[in-house]
């Protein structure tokens, strides 16, 4: 690390890295001494902190740091302690940097995506995806990268989506059950009869978390149409914010209000928006649900007129082929959406025969998980 250097300014507070050829990185005295990495801070075993803040004293200050090989070095007062840290693990977790703050702007991994994804839809096999870790890990990416993917080879049986969700992790469970039928049997007599289309929508808006994906699969299909469909809700959000930046951020800076009243002591409700954004701006999550959608209460009345305006641009955003990607499951076939993201709906079907798919829920921060630790290991 013959290129860096240290220095410690502020009396203390703040060590500045010097790299020939780019800016310093600086760090605070307090951020260092609460992210040491020795023994006694964190556990080698499972990471886990060991200390509070408690354990910190307030005047935390550096009395001297140094480069020894590939390791930053440094002594902390009043405790009296020393202890290293690698340098490229200071590179990585590095704060001092230009900040993204574009509101709106997609999660880091996120890739928008319109109808020409239909091209391309992400596909894999159900048993190469249970015998091949490379072949897990990249579905799993395109999960994460465009919040959707198709699964081929099911078992095409009651139940057989549940391979699925082993793939990276647990089935929620709802009121619903573990599963949900979505059954058609379209009266053979009556020819003309057309299944109704369903608008483009996420599930169960009207609980706080949502489910964060959702897998169809199918068991039988052969009545007439009766397409899936599904569209990126962060590209119909980033449409909506080029179009109409002040109708946008109506949506996203009012709580929507959300419920669902079943039998059997159900009555959910959420105050939740219409486009949530992290604190500094990234979308991480659409809710758009028109069944499930409550009364607005939480709007200004001078602003309910826009928030209106924004919220129906909004639908006919989603609406807007353009945006769709439509595709038609075989028996055996399968799809998972990320439920705070993609919208997905049902095409009218008309004519003799059956439809039958089950559906289930199962959460993202176990699929995330997995992903991350096949990378590790890759
Ligand atoms: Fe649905």
């Amino acid at each position: 690390m013959a290129d860096l250097s240290v220095t410690i300014q502020q009396a203390g507070d703040v060590l500045h890295l010097h790299q020939q050829g780019q800016p310093d990185l600086r760090f605070h005295a307090i951020w260092l001494r609460d992210n040491a990495l020795d023994a006694a801070t964190r556990d080698p075993g499972n990471g886990q902190r060991l200390i509070t803040l408690a354990d910190i004293p307030p005047d935390t200050r550096l009395i001297s740091a140094a480069i020894s090989g590939d390791q930053l070095v440094c002594a902390f007062a009043p405790e009296g302690k020393t202890t290293a840290y690698p340098i490229n693990w200071l590179q990585t977790n590095a704060y001092d940097q230009p900040r993204a703050d574009a509101q709106g702007r997609l999660p880091g991994h996120a890739v928008a995506w319109d109808s020409a994804l239909t091209a391309d839809i992400p596909a894999a096999d159900l048993s190469d995806l249970q015998s091949n870790a490379d072949t897990r890990r990249d579905w799993l990416t395109a999960v994460r990268r465009y919040g959707f993917a198709k699964v081929t080879g099911m078992a095409p049986q009651s139940g057989g989506l549940f391979d699925i969700v082993s793939l990276f992790g647990y089935v929620r469970e709802t009121n619903y059950g573990r599963h949900f039928e979505v059954r058609t049997e379209v009266n053979p007599v009556n020819l003309a009869y057309t299944g109704l289309g369903l608008q483009a929508h996420t599930d169960n808006p009207y609980r706080d978390p949502v489910p964060t994906l959702q897998i169809l699969s199918c068991l039988e299909n052969s009545a007439d149409g009766g397409e899936n469909m599904v569209v990126d809700g962060f590209a119909a959000a980033r449409r909506l914010l080029a179009e109409d930046p002040h109708g946008f951020a109506l949506l996203a800076g009012y709580p929507a209000r959300f419920a669902y009243t079943g039998g059997n002591g159900v009555a959910l409700q959420s105050r939740r928006p219409v486009i949530e954004l992290s604190p500094d701006g990234e979308l991480v999550a659409l809710r758009f649900n028109s069944r499930s959608a409550a009364p607005v209460t939480d709007v200004p009345f001078d602003d309910m007129p826009d928030w209106y305006t924004a919220y129906r641009r909004l639908s006919d955003i989603i609406d807007n082929p353009s945006m769709e990607v439509v595709f038609k499951l075989a028996p055996g076939e399968a799809f998972i959406v990320d439920n705070t993201r993609v919208l997905h709906a049902r095409k009218g079907y008309s004519g003799a025969g059956n439809r039958w798919l089950q559906g289930c829920y199962a959460d993202k921060d176990g699929l995330l998980s997995t992903l991350n630790a096949l990378e590790a290991a890759s």
